[in-house]
C-alpha cells in the first residue's frame, strides 16, 4: 500500500480525561472513483495507534487497533480516556508498514483547576482564495485548544478569483464530492500542521453544506439527502466525538477548562427554522448553561456576527441571515447570561471586528454585558466594507481590521486576553504574522480595553 496518511492526523473534543484521535486513510486523496474514496480498497483496513507522554514515543500510555471502514471513507475516530487532566500527549497511527506523522494533543483542565487556558479561533478558509499561512503560525503557537467557527470548506468554487486551483469542477452536492472537497483542503500542509499541533473543537457554518442554508432547506428529499451527505463528510474529516444519525449530527456542546472557562459551542444552521436560529432544544440547553455555569468566563463559540451591525446605505441595513435577523433570541441569550455577562467568538464576515455587547444595542448608554471578537478568516476574500461608516453607525463596535488572520486568546481567573493575529497577504505563501491589537478584560469589569496597537 502507498502512503495512506496523505490527509494527516488530528485530535479533538478534549475532556479532562480524554480526547478523540483522528485520521483518514487515503492513498489518492481526491480519487475520481466514488466506489473507492481516497483510492482505498472497498474493505476494512486495520489501523493501529499509540498515545505517548513524549514526542519520541518512549513512554506509551495507551495503544490499540481501530478498523478503518469503507462506509466511513476509511476514517477512524479513536476515543481515548483515562488520561491525566491538563496534560500534553503525542499520538500516531500505523497502517501496514506505513507510519503516520505524529500529532500533539492535550486534555482539558480538571474542573477545579484555575490555570489559564490558551486557545485560538479560526474561520473561513476558502482554498482557492489563498494560502493557509495563518494556520501555520497558529500551529506554531501550540494552543491548548483550537476552535473553528465554520466555513472549513466551501461547497462552491470561485474559479474567477482563484489564487490556487481547487482542481474540481462545480459545487459539491454528493457524498463523493464533499469527501473530495475535504481531502483537497487537507492536502494543504499548513492545515495539516494546525491539526497536528493541538486538539480542535470545530463547529460549522453554511458552506459546509450550501450557502445560507437553514435547517431543512427547502424541505425537499433532495436537499435532506445532500445535507446528510455533507454532514457525513464533515464527520469523516473532523475529530468529533459523535457520529451522524438519521441525517443529523449533534454539534452543540460544552467544552470546559477548569473553573475558568466554559466554551459553549453552537450550531447556527442545522436546527434553524423560519423564526429561530438555534431551535428550541438548543436554546434551552444554552440558556440553562448560561444561568447555571459557575465558571469565570462563559464563552459562546459560533459562526455568526452576534452584535447589532447596522450598515448605512440602501436596505437591507441589517443582515437577516445573522443574529440581527433574530433579535428576540439574542436578547434572551444575553438575559440568561445575566450580570456575569458573556464573551462571544464569531466569524463568517471575512473581516476582523471587536465590540461591546450591550444590554440594549439601540441605547449606547445601556449596560455593557460582555464583548464580541470576530475572527476575520484564514483566506476567504472580504466583501467591500465601508468600515468607517459601520463603526460610526454602531458605537458599540470598536475595532476593525481587513486582513486575513485568526484570534489567539488566554482565559484565566484574573483576565481574558484576545489578540488579533494577521497576515499582510494570503495570495502568496510565507507571509509573516503580526499582532494587530490585543483586548484585555477582567471578570467583573466587562468592558475590554484595547491593550496595544501596532
Ligand atoms: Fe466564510
Amino acid at each position: 500500500m502507498a502512503n495512506p496518511f496523505t490527509l494527516g492526523v488530528a485530535s479533538g473534543e478534549p475532556l479532562p480525561d480524554g480526547v478523540i484521535l483522528w485520521t483518514r486513510l487515503a492513498t489518492s486523496p481526491t480519487h475520481a472513483d466514488p466506489a473507492r474514496p481516497g483510492g482505498m480498497p472497498p474493505r476494512a483496513v486495520p489501523v493501529s495507534w499509540q498515545l505517548a507522554e513524549d514526542e519520541r514515543f518512549s513512554t506509551i500510555v495507551r495503544e490499540g487497533t481501530a478498523q478503518a471502514l469503507p462506509a466511513w471513507a476509511h476514517s477512524v475516530h479513536v476515543r481515548v480516556d483515562g488520561l491525566r487532566p491538563g496534560a500534553d500527549y503525542y499520538y500516531r497511527f500505523r497502517a501496514g508498514s506505513e507510519l503516520s506523522p505524529a500529532g500533539r494533543t492535550r486534555t482539558a483542565d480538571d474542573p477545579a483547576a484555575t490555570r489559564p487556558v490558551r486557545f485560538a479561533v479560526a474561520s473561513c478558509q476558502r482554498y482557492e482564495h489563498g494560502y493557509y499561512t495563518a494556520l501555520r503560525h497558529l500551529a506554531a503557537e501550540r494552543p491548548d485548544v483550537v476552535f473553528h467557527v465554520g466555513d472549513y470548506i466551501y461547497e462552491s468554487r470561485q474559479a474567477d478569483v482563484a489564487v490556487r486551483r481547487l482542481g474540481s469542477a462545480g459545487a459539491a452536492a454528493t457524498l463523493h464530492a464533499y469527501r473530495n472537497r475535504y481531502a483537497r483542503y487537507k492536502t494543504d500542509p499548513d492545515l495539516r500542521a494546525a491539526h497536528a499541533a493541538a486538539p480542535w473543537v470545530p463547529t460549522w457554518d453554511d458552506h459546509e453544506v450550501l450557502n445560507n442554508y437553514r435547517g431543512d432547506g427547502d424541505g425537499s428529499a433532495a436537499f435532506l439527502r445532500r445535507r446528510a451527505a455533507a454532514y457525513q463528510a464533515y464527520y469523516e474529516h473532523q475529530p468529533l466525538r459523535v457520529r451522524p444519525r438519521d441525517g443529523g449530527l449533534r454539534m452543540y456542546r460544552r467544552r470546559s477548562y477548569g473553573s475558568v472557562a466554559d466554551f459553549l459551542v453552537l450550531d447556527a444552521r442545522q436546527h434553524r427554522d423560519g423564526t429561530a436560529m438555534l431551535g428550541a432544544a438548543q436554546e434551552q440547553w444554552l440558556t440553562a448553561r448560561l444561568r447555571e455555569s459557575p465558571v469565570t468566563w462563559r464563552i459562546l463559540v459560533q459562526p455568526l456576527f452576534f452584535s447589532r451591525r447596522f450598515v448605512p446605505g440602501p436596505p437591507p441595513n441589517l443582515r437577516a441571515d445573522s443574529w440581527d435577523g433574530h433579535q428576540a433570541e439574542r436578547d434572551r441569550i444575553v438575559a440568561a447570561a445575566g450580570p456575569s455577562g458573556l464573551v462571544v467568538f464569531s466569524g463568517d464576515v471575512h473581516n476582523a471586528w471587536a465590540g461591546d455587547l450591550k444590554a440594549d444595542f439601540l441605547d449606547p448608554g445601556s449596560a455593557t454585558v460582555g464583548a464580541e471578537f470576530v475572527a476575520s478568516g484564514i483566506t476567504s476574500r472580504p466583501p467591500v466594507t465601508d468600515s468607517e461608516a459601520v463603526l460610526a453607525a454602531n458605537p458599540h463596535l470598536r475595532f476593525f481590521d481587513g486582513r486575513r488572520g485568526y484570534l489567539s486568546g488566554t482565559a484565566g481567573p484574573a483576565e481574558l486576553r484576545v489578540a488579533f493575529r494577521a497576515v499582510d497577504f494570503a495570495d502568496r505563501p510565507d507571509a509573516p504574522i503580526r499582532t494587530v491589537t490585543e483586548f484585555v478584560g477582567e471578570p467583573n469589569r466587562l468592558t475590554f480595553e484595547n491593550a496595544s496597537s501596532k
